[in-house]
């Protein structure tokens, strides 16, 4: 039966590792996937996630299972870092968090609670978007709708066109929506632009489900979360979708969480044990060690502190790559105004570039990058840039 399998395609952003790994040029340049790296293109262990891990094995008593939600301490500690301790829906009880594998693990969890228990049948998604919401959200069965996001011209959001495009849902209809720093454009809309979007998602009975992947990135943790906390002042329902990967570094240990917030304490409570029936026929229960490093560091002060503090290295050193960029770009070249680069937000710069540029900078300088024209900025360094931002010069 198996000789039926084509060969499917390489991963638009993964394969682009692999792809990386095995060109032999000693001075390629990797820009795809989404994950920090620092000068020296290390992705190290944070110094907090290191000491936790070392209590860890001296204190940790046992491998039983988790329960099926995951570890509680995790859950709580997540619920306050995404609403803030303060927020009135934690002490109502509406908002429940279950520990997720990853942010993918999550949004996988939501779609499925969203579409076998709650009945939803249509999905919105920007355009563009991070390329596995697709793959996620059709392979749980959802109609894909998709609304503008971002004007290729000006080099901004499209927030006209977001808006029109979001008039066309249907009441029960889910959107999908990037809590900060946008992935591919790096483009947020701005406080008063969320402010719309929660009108309209009341209004016309819509389920905002965020994706929250990248916080801290942006301006800090709880700035970063300010869309999150405004709906849940807002709107009756929603869901957010969490990782841990970037912004704890734990990319291979899969730690998320999946969030719901319902309108009192019985609907939260019998929705929550529907979606335990959605992990368990998933996957059981999740894995714990990455969430008892994440529990534990939120939960010591020191340690939190710590975690802050390095998440602040990441984001300056990203800041500072992404205005090197700009500056080295608009050196090389006078034909176009790369200051857009700067304004955009988080992890990655949309350059622009064609599908065709892009591939052209793979083939001929061994400069990987997504066919979007999305960079990983943190690929960038003060060795590397000369040679990047030359070579795309000559592919402009
Ligand atoms: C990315 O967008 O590069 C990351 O979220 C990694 C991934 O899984 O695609």
């Amino acid at each position: 039966m198996l000789n039926k399998c084509e060969m499917a395609p390489a991963d638009p952003i993964l394969g682009l590792t692999e792809a990386y790994h095995a060109d032999t040029r000693v001075d390629k340049i990797n820009l795809g996937v989404g994950i920090y790296q620092t000068e020296t293109n290390q992705t190290p262990v944070m110094a907090a996630v290191k000491q936790t891990e070392a209590y860890l094995v001296e204190n940790q008593l046992t491998k039983r299972y988790l329960s099926i939600e995951g570890w509680a301490a995790y859950n709580q500690q997540v619920t306050q870092l995404l609403w803030g301790e303060q927020h009135a829906a934690i002490a109502e009880e509406r908002l429940l968090t279950a520990q997720a594998p990853g942010g993918t693990g999550a949004l996988r969890v939501a779609g499925e609670f969203l579409y076998h228990k709650v009945g939803a049948r249509r999905l919105w998604l920007s355009q563009p978007t991070w390329a596995n919401h697709r793959a996620i959200f059709e392979a749980v069965g959802f109609e894909m709708q998709e609304y503008t996001y971002y004007n290729n011209t000006q080099h901004q959001l499209d927030f006209d066109g977001m808006l029109r495009d979001l008039q066309q849902a249907k009441a029960g209809d889910v959107v999908l929506l990037h809590a900060c720093c946008h992935n591919p454009t790096g483009a947020d809309p701005s406080h008063e632009q969320w402010q719309q979007l929660a009108q309209l998602c009341q209004a016309k009975q819509l389920l905002p489900l965020f994706d929250a992947a990248y916080l801290g990135f942006a301006e800090g943790l709880d700035q970063d979360a300010y869309a999150i906390r405004y709906f849940a002042d807002q709107v009756p329902e929603m869901m957010v979708a969490n990782s841990f990967s970037k912004n704890f570094s734990l990319y291979n240990e899969r730690v998320g969480s999946v969030s719901l917030l319902a309108q009192d304490t019985t609907v939260a409570r019998q929705a929550f044990s529907q979606l335990k029936k959605v992990i368990r026929a998933l996957y059981s229960n999740p894995p714990a060690h990455g969430a008892m490093v994440v529990a534990h560091i939120l939960q010591e002060k020191d340690l939190s502190l710590l975690w802050q503090t390095e998440l602040l290295t990441m984001r300056e050193r990203i800041a500072d790559m992404r205005a090197l960029l700009v500056k080295g770009l608009n050196s090389v070249q006078t034909q176009h105004d790369y200051s857009f680069i700067g304004r955009q937000r988080g992890m990655f710069s949309f350059s622009g570039l064609s599908p065709q540029q892009v591939e052209q900078l793979q083939t001929q300088a061994g400069i990987y990058m997504v066919g979007s024209g999305r960079i990983s900025i943190a690929g960038i360094n003060t060795s590397n840039i000369h040679k990047l931002t030359q070579s795309i010069q000559s592919v402009l």
